[in-house]
Order: C-alpha cells, then structure tokens, then sequence
C-alpha cells in the first residue's frame, strides 16, 4: 500500500521586478539609465563609487517621515531610533524634519548632538548604560533617561546627587507580551533581558519618586521589531494603561508614555505597519488619559530609503549560484535573522528576461554570507549589476571588516542631485590603530 502523498503547498512565488517596483514609489526602472532611486540612476552612482556600495534617499526619509507626522499629529511625538541608521546626513535630515532621538550608547548621543538634534529631544533607552554613559547624557542634559533595572536607577540616582541635578527619567516596562515577530529581535516577553518585570514596576516607580535627585515622569514601552499586526501592540498598551491607572490611584505622577518602535516595512509582498492604523491604536488606549505620547521608530522611516549595489563577481554551477561582491560583512540580515531582502537588477534589460532559480551569495568564508536561495531572478551574469532593497535599516549600521573588508561607501541622493557621503574605506584603515609590540621583534 502506498502512503497518501503529502499535500505540500508550493512555495509562495517570488513577487516580479515590476511588482517589487509598484510597491516601492520612490524606485523605477528607466527604459534607459535602469533602476532608478528617486531621480538618480543607482547605475551612475556604482560607476563612480564601485560596488558595493549603499545609496540612501533623502527625498523618501522626508516623506516617511512626514507621513509618520502626519498619522501622529497631536497625538505623538517622533524620535527616531538612531540605531537603525545613524549616518550623519541620514540624521540631519530626519532631524530638519522635527524628528527627535532615541538613542542607546554614548556614541549614538555623540552622533545625535553632532548632527544637530536638540538634547532636549533626545531620550536615552538600554539595557545597560555605563557610568560615563550616563554622565555624559546629564551633562548634555538630554529629555530623558529610559531605566531598565533596579540596579540602573540607584546608578543614575547617585551620579544625579553627585553633580546636583534632578534627572527626569522613565520606566522602561517588560509587558510580557509576544510581538509575533523573530525570535531574535523579540523584546517584550518577561524571558527577554528588556525592561523592568511588569509586576515590579510599581513599586520601583514609587521608590524613584522618593529619591531627591530623580524624577520619573512615566513609562518606556518596546516590544520588538519589525512588527506587522496591531494586537501585540494593543496588548502592550493595555498593560501599560492599567499600569499608568495604578501609579495615579497611589498619588504618583504620570505624564510621559514612551510607546517604543517596531512598527514593521514590507519587505517582501506583506503589507507593513499602518501608521494610521498604528496612531488609532495609541487613540484608542491612551487618547483619554492626558499623557504626552512619544514612539521611536527605526526601521519604518529609514528601511525602504536604503538600497547596496552589489555586482556580480562570477557565477557557478550552471548559473544556480551567483557570486555578488557585497557579503553579510555589509548586510547581515539574511544570515543573522532569515530576512528576506528583495534582489532588482540594475539593467533595464536584464530586469524583464524569464526568471530561473539561483542562490545570491557572497565572497565571506561563511556559509550563511548568503543573500537568497532559489531566488527567482533573470539571468545573472559576470558584471551585472543588482540592488538589495529596503536595506536602509540595520544595514551599513551593522557592518563588519571580517575577511579584512574594508567599509562599503555611501551615497545620499536628494531628488536628482547625489553626493558622497561616506567614501570606501581604505585598506591601510584597517590596521591603522593596530601595532605590533617591540618585545615581538
Ligand atoms: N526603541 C528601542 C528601545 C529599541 O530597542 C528599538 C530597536 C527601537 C526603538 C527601534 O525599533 P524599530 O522601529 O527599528 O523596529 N537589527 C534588527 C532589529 C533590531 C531592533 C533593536 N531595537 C533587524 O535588522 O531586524
């Protein structure tokens, strides 16, 4: 007797260039000069810069962002989560554009203030700040601190005293929520290192209330990345309603909401995150409570503003695998997190030929530096050139030199002008602070 055959449903079919390209308004494909982001041909900026290198769109950062605004007005203030994308020019006009900062290392702050961002739109999130951290955000005298453990409030309590200051800072709340996104970029479920547990937080907020030099004001919430669906949100701030009642009914003052970031981008044919759908969802649970409202978005302002150029080096095994010249050194999404990123070609040609199977990988000695597997893409060829979409977000951000990889350069295009903001790194870079000790010799 044969076993019944297994109904195995086909793979969900790779979305088209023409379909990618109609989702994405600030990219199009011209019948001459190829993939364009807004007025500039991606193919002008690799013939002067090489491959790899990353494009970001100024033009389409500003309308994000402004359409985020939009959803938001009077109901939430924006602070941009530097880490996603922390460029200076990248920050410079997000910051023109009335976004504040959330940021969480000193070295953000410093980026932060550097390009201009006023330390009194600028909040200070982490798990774990150091001393000189925390002492270099009351020296700038930033908006606030978020706090994320018991032991972070008697640190912050004590270097406040020390300089004499009142510091204004939030509780940062683990809601024990599932975000419903990666496991590795989940941070609102009690298991995660985030936040203060939810059933703690009361009592932790009245002993802040008591120190002479802090300040709380309110609540952080976050609970994850690249999130798609409004429930985990819904749930989360429901918990941190009742919460903000319970602080209230014992006499404490409540006056900030910090509702995080997260909202997630479509990265393949899923719809992102509405920020309308999202601003209804603060409405709902916090529209009657008199609390200022702040969120800080990443990845859904920058994400779809960044594209890498990668170049074809070589391809083997019968055109299945093509050999790109970028590598998980600049983008580690694929191998940190399975994320799919869509792959366009930069030839007008190429982009409307029969698509075939091929795994884009790159050069790194790794097996996960690989981009896609059986990705259904035209005919790839030595030279070619292609762009990994929506790689604005934790993309040059998270870049290595492993392999001795010099750093990718960076363009910025604004409407049809461009220019270098950020060049190849050289090799001699790579050891420049390295020296080799005498007793060696
Ligand atoms: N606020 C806090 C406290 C955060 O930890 C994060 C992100 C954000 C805001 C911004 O989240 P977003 O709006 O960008 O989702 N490297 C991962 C994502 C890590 C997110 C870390 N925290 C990735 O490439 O998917």
């Amino acid at each position: 007797m044969h076993a019944p055959a297994l109904a195995v449903a086909p793979p969900p079919a790779d979305p088209s260039v023409a379909a990618l390209l109609a989702a994405r308004p600030h990219l199009s494909m011209h019948a001459h000069d190829g993939l364009m982001l807004e007025g500039v041909a991606l193919n002008a900026i690799a013939d002067a810069l090489g491959t790899p290198v990353w494009a970001y769109g100024a033009g389409t950062l500003r309308r994000r962002l402004a359409a985020l605004q939009g959803a938001l007005a009077g109901l939430a203030g924006v602070h941009y989560a530097v880490k996603a994308n922390d460029h200076l020019a990248v920050l410079r006009v997000l910051a023109a554009g009335g976004a504040g900062a959330d940021v969480v290392s000193g070295g953000e702050l410093a980026r932060a203030l550097r390009a201009g961002i006023a330390p009194s739109r600028i909040v200070f999130s982490g798990v774990g700040k150091t001393t000189e951290e925390i002492r270099a955000a009351l020296a700038a005298g930033i908006a606030q601190i978020n706090v994320e453990s018991a032991a972070e409030l008697d640190m912050i309590s004590a270097l406040a005293a020390e300089l004499g200051r009142t510091v204004l800072v939030a509780l940062r709340v683990n809601p024990d929520v599932d975000a419903g996104t990666h496991a590795k970029i989940t941070t609102g479920l009690a298991e995660n290192k985030f936040g203060i547990p939810y059933d703690e937080a009361a009592a932790l907020y009245a002993r802040a209330a008591a120190l002479p030099f802090l300040r709380p004001v309110g609540l952080a919430l976050h609970i994850g990345s690249q999130i798609v669906t409004l429930a985990p949100y819904r749930a989360a701030f429901a918990r941190a309603a009742t919460l903000v009642r319970d602080l209230r009914a014992a006499g404490l003052v409540v006056s900030r909401l910090d509702c995080g970031g997260g909202l997630g981008i479509g990265y393949r044919d899923e719809p992102g995150a509405s920020p309308d759908a999202f601003a209804g969802a603060l409405r709902a649970a916090f529209g009657a409570m008199d609390v200022e409202l702040m969120v800080e978005p990443g990845r859904w302002l920058v994400g779809p503003a960044g594209v890498l150029l990668a170049s074809v080096l070589l391809t083997k095994a019968d055109g299945r695998i093509a050999v790109l010249d970028a590598a998980m050194t600049e983008l580690v999404r694929p191998a940190m997190y399975e994320a799919w990123h869509a792959v366009v070609p930069l030839s007008p040609v190429r982009a409307t030929e029969p698509v075939a199977p091929v795994d884009l990988v790159g050069p790194v000695c790794e097996t996960a530096d690989t981009f896609a597997r059986a990705r259904m893409l035209p005919p790839l060829r030595a030279g070619d050139r292609v762009a990994l979409l929506d790689a604005g977000a934790y993309g040059a951000v998270m870049s290595s030199t492993y392999n001795a990889r010099p750093l990718a350069p960076i363009a910025l295009i604004d409407g049809a002008r461009w220019a270098t903001v950020r060049p190849r790194q050289a090799i001699e870079e790579l050891w420049r602070q390295e020296s080799v000790p005498d007793f060696l010799d």
